[in-house]
């Protein structure tokens, strides 16, 4: 109850003071409490993290429990009002695969936009919140470009960068799904028509075929996959070289590329560093729900190597 009461008091005047209304609250700070707590404006969003296996899973469970009530009582929360999800580490299969029901979705906000988020039907609600800084600077990067937003899962950056005023946007994703979640984020923030493209396709393939050019691409892949659309599985860190200079191919001469993964023991593969300009731009990306344990995601932007040094001289 102290650290959940200890984390509250530090983060709410900080999301207050910066009109951030969906953030997170804890973290599996406390090693024996190995749980996430979102807050999504009204409500809660908890997910059990699976127990490592030196931890007495009957112990662990109790923990839960005993997490769950000081947190109904800490925020007098109604039983409408939290969401609760196991969560186990998943080997060999993707993290995003769907339930069977799809449940209610409901609307919550941020950097002024609204966005339909699921708490029922998926380990993620719809709205990855380690990056709200990551789709600000697309909004800010997007002005008067034409938009890339690959594995777009729901469409919440593409819906930051058609408010900052992109040109079009073109959000490729192999999930049906999600493509319809992504156009009904669009539709419910004024957007839409032939400017906004969704496209249900695996990435890589796509990006073989496609032959358009874009001043903004976000590549935000999954860290391993196993679609039954694809024949092999794919790895981040096995495919990401021939993926990011394949969407290089893609951006216009002075475009910036940002990528984006979630996979703890990355490492960039140093081709890409000599071919392009690359800056780690983390620090700038990780808000401040998520910087005390520095490792959610880590961020990079990609330009030609010409246009750097022409910018430079
Ligand atoms: C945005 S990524 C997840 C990245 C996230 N930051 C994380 O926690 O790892 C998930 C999206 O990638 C999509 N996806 C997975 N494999 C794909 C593929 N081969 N081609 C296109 N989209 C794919 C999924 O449908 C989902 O919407």
């Amino acid at each position: 109850a102290n650290r959940l009461r200890k984390n509250w008091d530090r983060l709410s005047p900080w999301a207050q003071e910066n009109d951030i209304s969906c953030f997170r609250l804890y973290d599996a700070d406390m090693p024996e409490y190995n749980l996430a707590i979102d807050i999504y404006e009204r409500f809660v969003h908890v997910q059990e993290y699976a127990p490592p296996k030196s931890v007495d899973s009957q112990k662990a469970s109790e923990r839960f429990t005993t997490g769950l009530q000081v947190l109904r009582q800490l925020f007098s929360l109604e039983r409408s009002q939290l969401f609760i999800k196991t969560r186990k580490p998943q080997k060999g299969r993707s993290q995003y695969q769907k339930k069977q029901r799809e449940g209610k979705l409901f609307v919550v906000h941020e950097g002024g936009a609204e966005f339909l988020v699921n708490f029922t039907d998926f380990l993620d609600t719809g709205l990855f919140l380690d990056h709200r800084k990551t789709r600000a600077r697309i909004g800010e990067l997007a002005r008067g470009h034409t938009f890339l937003n690959l594995y777009g899962y729901t469409g919440s950056a593409t819906v930051y960068a058609a408010m900052h005023g992109a040109t079009s946007t073109t959000t490729v994703d192999i999930s049906e799904k999600y493509l319809t979640r992504t156009q009904a984020n669009l539709s419910l923030n004024g957007y839409g028509g032939p400017l906004h493209t969704t496209i249900c396709a695996d990435c890589m393939q796509w990006l073989k075929s496609e032959r358009g050019r874009y001043g903004v691409i976000f590549v935000d892949p999954p860290t391993f996959s196993n679609n039954r659309h694809r024949k092999q599985s794919f790895s981040i860190q096995d495919e990401h070289e021939e993926l990011l200079r394949l969407a290089m191919e893609h951006l216009s001469r002075e475009g910036i590329l940002l990528f984006s993964t979630n996979f703890k023991k990355f490492s960039l593969a140093p081709g890409l560093l000599r071919d392009f300009g690359v800056k780690e731009i983390t620090d700038q990306t990780l808000p401040m729900d998520f910087k005390h344990k520095g490792s959610a995601h880590r961020c990079f932007e990609f330009r030609h190597r010409n246009e750097l040094e022409e910018d430079a001289s």
